[in-house]
């Protein structure tokens, strides 16, 4: 019985679930009945459907069975404390495809709406982060229209090294005393917007995958992706690459752009990608008499972080100082006096202080796996959490 219900796979987990300890009991009754009883990391896991169906026909395929009764379960402490060690054990089997790592914690600058300065909110908070001391990756996954290179003034081209079997792109270094970025963009692939549409054919379909897989992103503190607009291929492919993400969704005041990023949230769960905090750009402008004038609206980031149930970690006025920093190619981050920098310190610090890596347990066992990951490499435990 067991050797058959190890053909039922947790997919989330990876692994089958009897070695996951999921089967708690298996009776079987005289008249060829049998009952199964599966524990599940939580009640509610969107997938009991799934396994109580795969267990029901694994058991059903044994000869002499006349029926099968599948129990779902709750796992308790010591059950689900278990099921991370195998959890693990899994995880560190798994080769590793990136040089992204397992510390390395990764989010994602998105928004269901193009426009609302997710770009200038990756570019500043990874500043913000490096100024901090900080290694901070950028990848620029906006691979038709990248803007990191020239929101921070660079216009060099990326280097690859190893040979041509095994080659990896080596970032673009960009110091931030005393910290520094790490910048990846298809700008800095490319040399003009001629090569650019050659590069099509070639890598646009799979750019995403190559800047994941086949970069030497060496020790990195943080990982920032800035996204395209949209909820498309590219999140769907990040999703797939790097589980662990986790997303900023980026908002203006408005209500209309605080409905379209609620569309970014609802893709973000059906992609299993935690949404860690709400970030509302354009926020009050205060002009130079002091006074303050709402010109987006107020209160669509308040209204989207209650939406959705996650943190409005951040408010980043409007100011022309981010559109100057922009086409200068010197985040107005690195601006020590002004009232946005103050705003990207802040950010920063609640990125880093408050905003804790969230383990979900609503959302099942993938959850978990991120959790996982960081215990491998000794980060707080599920206990913890
Ligand atoms: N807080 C702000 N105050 C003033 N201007 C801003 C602010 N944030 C962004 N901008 C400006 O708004 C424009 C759009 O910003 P940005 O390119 O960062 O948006 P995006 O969401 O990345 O756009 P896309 O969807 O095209 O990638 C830019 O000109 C930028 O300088
Ligand atoms: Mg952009």
């Amino acid at each position: 019985m067991r050797g058959v219900l190890r053909g039922v796979i947790d997919p989330e987990l990876g692994d089958n679930v009897v070695d996951l300890g999921m089967v708690r009991q298996v009776s079987v009754g005289d008249d060829g009945q049998i009952s199964v009883e599966v524990a599940l990391t939580i009640a509610g896991c969107p997938l009991r459907g799934q396994l109580r169906r795969d267990v029901e026909s694994q058991v059903t395929s044994l000869p002499g069975v006349s029926s099968v009764v599948v129990h779902t379960a709750e796992m308790n402490a010591d059950e689900r404390r278990s099921v991370m060690v195998r959890a693990r054990w899994k995880a560190s089997q798994r080769p590793e495809r990136t040089d992204i790592s397992s510390t390395t914690r990764v989010v994602a600058v998105s928004s269901g709406k193009g426009g609302v300065g997710k770009s200038s909110v990756t570019v500043n908070l990874a500043t913000a982060l490096a100024a901090r001391g900080l290694t901070v990756g950028l990848l620029d996954a906006d691979i038709w229209g990248f803007s990191i290179p020239r929101m921070l003034g660079l216009d060099g081209r990326m280097e690859a090294e190893g040979t041509s079997d095994e080659w990896l792109i080596v970032p673009m270094e960009k110091k931030v005393w005393p910290g520094r970025l790490e910048v990846v963009s298809m700008g800095l692939l490319t040399e003009g917007e001629d090569d650019a549409i050659m590069w099509k054919g070639l890598l646009l379909n799979r750019a995403l995958q190559h800047f994941v897989e086949n970069v030497r992103w060496g020790e990195l503190d943080y990982l920032l992706v800035d996204m395209p607009p949209g909820t498309g291929d590219i999140q769907m492919g990040l999703a797939r690459l790097i589980p662990r993400t986790e997303l900023l969704i980026v908002t203006t005041p408005a209500l209309a752009a605080q409905k379209v990023a609620a569309r970014a949230a609802d893709m973000a769960r059906k992609c299993f990608l935690r949404v860690a905090g709400v970030i509302e750009n354009m926020g009050t402008f205060t002009c130079g008499c002091g006074q303050r004038h709402a010109f987006f609206g107020e209160g669509g980031g308040r209204r989207l972080a209650e939406e959705i149930g996650a943190p409005l970690i951040g408010s980043i006025p409007l100011d022309p100082a981010v559109a100057a920093g922009g086409d200068s190619g010197v985040p107005v981050a690195l601006d020590g006096e002004g009232p946005v920098a103050a705003a990207f310190a802040t950010l920063a610090e609640r990125l880093v202080g408050e905003i804790v890596p969230l383990v979900e347990m609503t959302g099942c066992t993938a959850r978990l796996l991120g959790r996982v990951e960081a215990a491998l490499d000794g980060g707080p435990s599920i206990e913890e959490a």
